[in-house]
């Protein structure tokens, strides 16, 4: 039941479900299996980490480390089509970045929704799909 849902919601949320998003546009077979590439698979990752680590910083709970395997978008595989190219190698340092410090920041809030704001930064040139969900992530 777990992962049937979970594979509806990556369907929903994926980039190319939006259609209004050139960067983020499906391949024109109608009826193609969809594959989950690393990279998309790694960006869900991502997303839940965040949404923990949200939790956390809301209830002032101690907030762990880096998790490392966000490296991993330095080399995961794009959805066939996209690439890496130099802005989104420069969106990646950027984002890591801004991830890494958020566990020894003195204004842990202002540091959290700073990484966010590195990840809608990427999305709006490379994957406008999923940025109203990503935007949830903000802490208020
Ligand atoms: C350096 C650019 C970049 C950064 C930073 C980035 N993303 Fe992405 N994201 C992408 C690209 C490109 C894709 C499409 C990957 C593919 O289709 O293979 C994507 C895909 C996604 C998806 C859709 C995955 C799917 O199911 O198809 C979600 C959700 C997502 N990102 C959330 C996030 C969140 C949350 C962050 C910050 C914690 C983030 N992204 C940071 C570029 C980025």
């Amino acid at each position: 039941m777990r992962s049937i849902f979970l594979v509806v919601v990556v369907l929903f949320f994926s980039c190319n479900s939006n259609k209004t998003e050139e960067s983020c546009e499906k391949p024109n077979e109608e009826f193609q299996m969809y594959e989950v590439s690393e990279m998309a698979a790694l960006m869900e990752q991502m997303y839940v980490e965040n949404t923990r680590l949200k939790e956390r910083i809301e209830k002032k709970d101690t907030l762990g480390q880096f998790p490392t395997y966000f490296l991993n978008i330095e080399k995961a595989k794009f959805t066939k089509g996209k690439e890496r190219d130099t802005f989104f190698n420069e969106q990646t340092q950027l984002f890591l970045k801004a991830q890494s410090e958020i566990y020894t920041a003195k204004d842990t809030k202002a540091a959290y929704n700073a990484m966010v704001d590195q990840c809608i930064a990427c999305h709006e040139v490379k994957c406008g799909g999923p940025i109203m969900r990503i935007k949830k992530l903000y802490i208020k």
